[in-house]
């Protein structure tokens, strides 16, 4: 149990001790000049994990995004992503003022585009046309409550891509939830796109990171474009140095996580002026549409007078994301709190 339940996001979560000490000891040099023996281990050991050829660690899931779709892409071209995706919705129109494409946003059941979808999306060769340049996906989607999709789900729509010569995207900033929800391994995802990006940062806990998987010649490039957004960094083995926990120790935990986002969406279910999707709840969001007088405001204030606090993710939806600093008493309080503003306890 913690003095405060921060249901806000997992991005919150702190390093653990076991982090601060490796931190502490990290072999380090300077990773701009490839001396860095740490984030070395790191990059190798990521795309290990995804069973891709290189690695490249970044700042963070943003420079992550944005250096894959830079390295992937031609200026003028076009980046199809679902309307709701982080890389499209999140990241300050990076896309077009960094990579110089338009996007085109396509509108999703549950957050991944249908292959027919995409297959309608991809532009035909004719001069008045942009060239499709990358079809962009997330897993699990945050917006959509964190669904999680299976690596044939993924790899029917990248099949798409892979007929026109149009390379995939897996903006996989929690693909080690869907890995968890699902059973599946890490590498059946690398093998059905062409990059995969994912953080450190949010379940897995630790205090800065994300790193980019593909093919050594990506990654060589995808390197140059890291050095071009300034993000060519020194002694960083620091950093990578938590991330190697993270990878190592932080991923199976995650199940407890997704435990408890189901205890919060049941408890939330069937409360007046509370709307929940249980069929959505697959891993550590739960996103819940509010039909109150008072309107998101009331719950976020009176929430937080109950030291609970959960982020209004739009004019009517809460969203509550559940990570290692969050217990199942932790829930217990969140529903209390809840359970009395809205007059029910
Ligand atoms: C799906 C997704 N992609 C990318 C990011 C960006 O990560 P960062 O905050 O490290 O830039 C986030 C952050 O919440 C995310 O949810």
């Amino acid at each position: 149990m913690h003095d405060v339940v921060d249901l806000r996001s997992d991005t919150l979560t702190t390093p653990t001790p076991e982090m601060r000490a490796a931190m502490a000891a990290a072999e380090v040099g300077d990773d701009v000049w490839g001396e860095d023996p740490t984030v070395k281990r790191l990059e190798a050991r990521a795309a290990e994990r995804f069973g891709k050829d290189a690695g490249l660690f970044v700042a963070s899931g943003t420079m992550g995004n944005q250096v894959t779709v830079l390295t992937h892409t031609q200026p003028g071209q076009e980046v199809i992503a679902d309307a709701d995706s982080h890389v499209l919705s999140r990241e300050v129109a990076g896309i077009a003022r960094l990579s110089l494409c338009q996007t085109l946003p396509l509108s999703t059941a549950r957050g991944l585009p249908t292959p027919e979808q995409v297959r309608a999306s991809i532009r035909a060769k004719d001069i008045h046309f942009p060239v499709t340049g990358l079809i962009a996906l997330e897993n699990t989607h945050n917006r959509h409550s964190g669904t999680a999709f299976t690596p044939e789900e993924i790899a029917a729509v990248a099949a798409v891509g892979r007929e026109h010569d149009v390379p995939v995207h897996l903006d996989g900033a929690r693909i080690f939830n869907a890995c968890v929800a699902l059973r599946r391994d890490a590498r059946e995802y690398g093998a059905a796109v062409d990059t995969i990006q994912f953080c450190l940062t949010k379940g897995l806990s630790a205090p800065v990171g994300s790193l980019i998987v593909g093919s050594r010649e990506f990654i060589a490039r995808a390197r140059r474009m890291r050095k071009l957004l300034g993000g060519g960094m020194r002694q960083v083995g620091i950093l990578a140095a938590a991330g190697l926990i993270a990878l190592d120790k932080m991923v199976d935990r995650l199940a407890e996580d997704h435990v408890n986002a189901r205890r919060l969406a049941e408890g939330l279910h069937g409360l007046p002026g509370i709307r929940v999707d249980l069929s959505r709840v697959q891993t550590n969001i739960v996103i819940f549409h509010v039909d109150r007088p008072g309107g998101v405001a009331e719950l976020v204030e009176g929430c937080r007078a109950r030291k609970v606090r959960v982020h209004a993710s739009g004019p009517t939806s809460i969203r509550c994301v559940t990570h290692k600093d969050v217990d199942a008493e932790d829930i217990d309080r969140a529903l209390a709190a809840i359970r009395e503003i809205t007059g029910t306890s």
